[in-house]
């Protein structure tokens, strides 16, 4: 069937619950055969970023399994990597709902989840199962009810737990539904907790006899100014990678639109040129010294293609997979 039929059917509910429901199917067939419903083969593209080698440069961004429970299904996508989380160390609801809304006239999303997970216990067993071959990035975050100054202990322990497990840990500092989180993109409360991170890493690294790299994931609302002080302080505390952006707390391009005004993070069309933007400043300022990871606002060929041209040695989807289907993965490997 047509993505594009499928789609509209998916659209007729309401958005969580059919992200539910398809997560659900997802689990529960990546493991069998039934996944061949939805399995694509797509080209060999390697990239080597990070001292990894993917096997093309098209990953799933964050949030999308949250608690990696479709892990093989994404994989069986065709995706070149799967980013799990954001998980924090104790499970927790999220927000009150609803907290997400489809924007169907801008191509976009806006959610405002607030990091609903089941913890990073359950996680960690997830990718047990799943055993996984690929290449697996494990996004993790703080819980809402651990105080601003306590943030660095949550990341440690999430750390601590998937170390093993990750092929590279993001450090989300960057969703805009919990508060106080990207007050830690700035000055010496970010270079505080890449100090500690990088402490942790190296300890990790001699623990389990391997180095597993760290990224750190930023929001697209930031000035010139604020993009430079995070590449400064990325490339002093010696960080392996940057994933820009996250959602936006902009509105201008949506206002007008249903649901253009409800609280949380915009993704999708609406948020593209402004991530393109940051990954532009980011490329001047780390002058290749760290790579950088592009995501926000993919839905075609092109658009992965300026995010590349702009500096990013790899991309991530989300918004714009739900838009277009697993065919979007493709197209862009295909055309690289
Ligand atoms: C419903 C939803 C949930 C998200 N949850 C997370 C999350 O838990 N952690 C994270 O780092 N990013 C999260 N994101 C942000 C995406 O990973 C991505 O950075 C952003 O949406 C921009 O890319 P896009 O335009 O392709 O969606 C979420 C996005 C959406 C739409």
């Amino acid at each position: 069937m047509l993505y594009s039929a499928i789609r509209k059917m998916m659209f007729q509910f309401d958005p969580e619950a059919i992200h539910n429901f398809t997560i659900k199917g997802l689990h529960v067939t990546g493991n069998s055969p039934l996944k061949v419903v939805y399995t694509q083969t797509v080209q060999d593209k390697p990239v080597e970023v990070m001292g990894i080698r993917f096997p093309n440069p098209v990953g799933l961004s964050a949030g999308l399994d949250k608690n990696g429970e479709c892990i093989q299904a994404f994989a069986a996508m065709g995706f070149g990597f799967v980013e799990i989380g954001t998980i924090t160390p104790r499970p927790q609801p999220g927000n009150p709902k609803p907290r997400i809304f489809r924007l169907e006239e801008a191509n976009a999303v806006i959610n405002r989840m607030g990091f609903n997970n089941k913890g990073v216990d359950y996680l960690v067993e997830q990718v047990r199962k799943a055993n996984f071959k690929g290449i697996l990035g494990i996004n993790i975050g703080k819980n809402k009810d651990t105080p601003e100054e306590n943030a660095k202990d949550d990341y440690i322990h999430c750390m601590r737990k998937v170390y093993d497990y990750a092929s590279y840990i993001t450090v989300n500092i960057s969703s805009p539904n919990t508060p106080g989180l990207r007050s830690l993109q700035y000055g010496e409360a970010l270079n505080e907790l890449l100090a500690a991170l990088k402490v942790e890493q190296k300890s990790l690294a001699e623990q389990y006899g391997k180095y597993v790299p760290v990224a750190v994931k930023i929001a697209p609302d930031l000035t010139q100014e604020e993009v430079e002080g995070i590449a400064d302080c990325l490339k002093a505390n010696d960080i392996d990678a940057v994933i820009a952006t996250n959602t936006t707390l902009a509105r201008d391009k949506v206002a007008h639109l249903p649901h253009g005004d409800e609280q949380g993070g915009l993704s999708g069309a609406p948020v593209k040129e402004q991530s393109t933007i940051v990954i532009k400043q980011l490329a001047q300022a780390l002058a290749g010294q760290l790579p950088i990871i592009g995501v926000g606002g993919i839905q075609s060929v092109e658009d992965a293609k300026e995010k590349l041209a702009a500096g990013a040695s790899l991309v991530q989807v989300y918004t714009g997979f739900i838009y277009e289907g697993p065919k979007l993965v493709k197209d862009i490997v295909d055309a690289l």
